[in-house]
């Protein structure tokens, strides 16, 4: 165990302490992607062994904790806006207020939060999250203000409790930050350099969620298919690339399904396309990130492939993989995006017929080399762009659907529907959604379901005997 964590560990006991007999409640408020979801079931973990409980109501929350992004503009408004919320709980009940995450690697930010929401008590950052629980004590012995932002790229830490949203799906992170930089891109600057985890580290977590009962396991990082190819690789271990990680979890029993994102294009070398066809765990739908259709673009962009590059990866990995589907995120509007790039864009999601798409307005990043170019797209350009694409993304989709009404597809069942207690819902390997009528023991298994419609978001599906 790293010196860290020990001393991690005993400041949890000491805040277990102060916190004794007092029944005190934490809510968590997680504004990213699965990764910060990921940061957050980690410092739910922390927070539990400090002896508080997990409440969904704001107003009976002795502790709060915002666990930020700023991938884009609207994600940063969602945190001031709920501050102003929470500022008036905290005058009521004393309730503690931590923000975290991403957004706190931003320097310009955390001065704006000590101008304008000053009654904030700890600021952590994407390296510091192990520290939270001495943060934590900090403020409730010495009742005083905590800023604890690293600019340095943290160590990957190991053996933090973690409490998990999730029984039947878990995500393991395998590799933190990101050296990519892409134009329009925040990420790399607050979430440092990529490291990998030790490959027995990554496998014992799946094991133990196996042992668990976990059934379905998402690899994550920003770049998974750059595993062990920078930092620290020199591991003791026969996996060397994402390649062998995927086989190697492939044969972990009582795992039935296996997702990664996101993989960059760039990367997606032979071994790893080998890996998903014979592993027969691994889903065949791949999240390929486009970003722009526009050769040019992409350049501007720094993606380092081209429209055709693209499309002959997705052709090549057609050929090795027959069944193999596709995802990916779109932004429109990037700086120099002219009317004919956009057509591109179209193109190219007209020739993939892609499973699902993530379609974003391109937000200007403080920082970023695409927040400094001159030729700004104009908004109302950019929205007529991003409504053209959802109409072309949409009538797709429901073309799509048609291809599965009548076939038998294998759903792992999840839970029951939130819109109606009566319905079953799941999801294919292909991750559609599915809604069908059966009992609540099947939960958590793998079912075949004959679809007999589809709505848009969801298809229909009956059990087959
Ligand atoms: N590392 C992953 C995802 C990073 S963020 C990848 O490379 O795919 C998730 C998505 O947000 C990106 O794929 C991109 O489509 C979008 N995104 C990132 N920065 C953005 C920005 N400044 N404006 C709009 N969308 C952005
Ligand atoms: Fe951002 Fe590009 Fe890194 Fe993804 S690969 S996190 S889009 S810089
Ligand atoms: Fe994720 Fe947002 Fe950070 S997308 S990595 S939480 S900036």
């Amino acid at each position: 165990m790293s010196l860290d964590i020990v001393a991690e560990l005993e400041y949890i006991e000491k805040v277990k302490k102060i916190n004794e007999g007092k029944n005190l409640k934490y809510l968590i408020l997680t504004m990213g992607c699965q990764l910060n979801e990921n940061d957050s079931e980690k410092i739910s973990g922390m927070i539990e062994n400090m002896g508080y409980t997990k409440t969904e109501n704001i107003e009976e929350s002795d502790l709060v904790v915002f666990n930020t992004c700023c991938v884009r503009e609207n994600a940063e408004d969602r945190l001031f806006g709920k501050l102003g919320e929470v500022k008036k709980i905290k005058e009521k009940r004393g309730t503690i207020i931590a923000i975290g995450g991403c957004m706190m690697q931003e320097k310009h930010i955390v001065e704006k939060l000590k101008q304008s929401y000053s009654f904030f008590d700890i600021v952590f950052g994407t390296h510091t999250l192990h520290k939270f629980p001495k943060d934590l004590y900090t403020k409730l012995f010495e009742n005083k203000r905590i800023e604890d932002v690293l600019d340095i790229d943290g160590e990957i830490i190991e053996g933090l409790p973690i409490t998990r949203n999730d029984n039947i799906k878990a995500s393991v992170t395998i590799m933190n930050g990101c050296n990519n930089f892409c134009t329009y891109c925040i990420v790399p600057y607050v979430r440092g350099r990529e490291r990998s985890r030790n490959p027995e580290d990554v496998l014992n977590e799946v094991r133990e969620l196996a042992k668990k009962g976990y059934k379905e396991i998402t690899l994550l990082g920003q770049n998974v298919n750059s595993y062990l190819k920078s930092g620290k690789v020199d591991f003791d271990c026969k996996v060397k690339s994402f390649a062998d990680l995927l086989r190697e979890v492939n044969k972990i029993e009582g795992i039935e399904r296996i997702r990664f994102i996101s993989p960059h294009p760039k990367d997606f070398t032979d071994d790893v396309i080998e890996s998903i066809r014979d592993c027969d765990k691994v889903c065949k739908i791949i999240h390929l990130p486009l970003q722009s259709g526009s050769t040019q673009v992409l350049k501007l962009m720094n993606r380092r492939y081209t429209k055709e590059q693209y499309l002959n990866l997705v052709e090549k990995m057609k050929k090795m993989i027959p069944e193999v589907v596709f995802s990916t995120d779109i932004i429109v509007g990037f700086p120099g995006e002219t009317d004919e790039d956009f057509e591109d864009t179209l193109d190219v999601v007209r020739k993939v017929h892609f499973e699902q798409v993530f379609m974003f307005i391109y937000s200007r990043r403080v920082g970023t080399p695409g927040d400094r170019m001159e030729n700004q797209v104009p908004e109302e350009i950019k929205h007529a762009r991003f409504d053209k694409l959802k109409e072309l993304v949409e009538s797709q989709i429901s073309e799509n659907n048609q291809k599965y009404v009548g076939t038998v597809q294998k759903v792992l069942v999840e839970g029951t529907s939130k819109t109606n207690e009566e319905l079953l819902t799941g999801r294919t390997d292909s991750n559609k959604v599915v809604n069908f009528v059966g009992g609540k023991d099947l939960i958590g298994n793998v079912v075949k379901l004959k679809i007999v419609s589809e709505h848009m978001w969801y298809l229909k599906g009956e059990i087959v005997e």
